[in-house]
């Protein structure tokens, strides 16, 4: 088991209450496990890199019935697939799709590839979301 450090936080009551309102609503058991996450999540936001390999998600919400933008998706998506591990599609609705590709390479080329799909005329809404391999992160 790693040992861990204990360290002082001075924080003012008000943001104090705040945090713990949310850690509970986020059914953290502890301040410190809330804390570890977000320093966590710091960590993996601040290490991405456009010259190093990073992993993400690419969500996508677009009305199918736009025309051609199904096809334009699609046919991004062939011009990218070294990028693609996987893709999901849900149909939400009558219309609506949600779309979602898992995405591994180097940062730049993931970061152009969901510029290019979420900038797509009809994409309703689309996230790019960087996440870590696990491996560097405690
Ligand atoms: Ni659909």
């Amino acid at each position: 088991m790693p040992t861990v450090t204990r360290f002082a936080v001075s924080l003012e009551p008000d943001l104090l209450d705040k945090f713990d309102r949310l850690r509970q609503r986020q059914n953290y058991a502890s301040r410190s496990e809330a804390v570890r996450d977000l320093i966590r999540d710091h960590l993996v936001e601040q290490g991405w890199d456009d010259k190093r390999h990073a992993m993400g998600t690419v969500t996508l919400v677009y009305d199918h019935h736009v025309r051609d933008l199904s096809d334009k998706l699609t046919s991004i998506q062939h011009d990218h697939h070294e990028l693609i591990l996987s893709t999901m599609h849900v149909h939400l609705d009558h219309d609506n799709c949600l779309e979602v590709l898992v995405v591994k390479g180097k940062g730049e080329r993931i970061r152009s590839l969901a510029d290019h799909l979420i900038s797509t005329k009809g994409v309703k809404h689309g996230k790019l979301t960087i996440t870590t391999a696990g491996k560097e992160i405690v």
